[in-house]
């Protein structure tokens, strides 16, 4: 296994990052059976794809912001915080993934952890996480993160709430 440079951390998406992000992102996209058409763009022009990533930006309705968990030059995954619920609370305010090269070592359950830091300065001491009922692998990083179940949204996902103000 690759020996990582230092403790990875959410940083503002870079370019710094080109060459990891685009091969872990094409091997998760194929590890889940998912479109790698998008990458095709995003190789060509980088530098867009990245400006288009940074700071606060209106998606799903809401303000939110992009982090990419990252050590030295090796992007890991994303999270995403959301400053706001999308109508019908559907997504939550984190979502994240880890790209498959870097799954199985804790990496989304200290990126979560560390994500949920970003929320008391926004006015938020208690997130809401969204997760499909048979991504137990999600539903084990929120639990190890303080999550507590409540039901159902209307899309049929398991609803979490995470104290944060502790
Ligand atoms: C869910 C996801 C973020 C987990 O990332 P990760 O870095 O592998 O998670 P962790 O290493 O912190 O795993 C924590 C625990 O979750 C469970 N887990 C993680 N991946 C699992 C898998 N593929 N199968 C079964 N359990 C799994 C394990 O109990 C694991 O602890 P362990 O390795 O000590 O047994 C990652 O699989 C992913 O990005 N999936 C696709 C996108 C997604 O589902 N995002 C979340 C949407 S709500």
């Amino acid at each position: 296994m690759i020996t990582l440079p230092e403790p990875p951390r959410l940083t503002t998406p870079s370019t710094r990052v080109r060459l990891s992000y685009l091969v872990g992102e094409q091997a998760d996209m194929i590890h889940r059976g998912s479109d790698t058409e998008w990458l095709a763009a995003a190789s060509q022009d980088f530098d867009g794809f990245v400006a288009d990533r940074v700071g606060v930006r209106e998606r799903w309705g809401v303000p939110s912001e992009v982090f990419w968990y990252v050590s030295g030059d090796y992007y890991l995954g994303t999270l995403v915080v959301r400053h706001q619920l999308i109508e019908g609370e559907v997504g939550g305010h984190i979502g994240y993934h880890v790209v498959y090269p870097w799954q199985r070592r804790g990496h989304a359950t200290a990126m979560l952890r560390e994500g949920l830091g970003k929320l008391p300065e926004l006015g938020i001491d208690r997130a809401l996480l969204t997760v499909a009922t048979d991504n137990l692998a999600s539903q084990t990083v929120i639990e190890r993160n303080g999550g507590v179940e409540d039901g159902v949204n209307q899309d049929g996902e398991v609803r979490f709430w995470i104290d944060i103000s502790k």
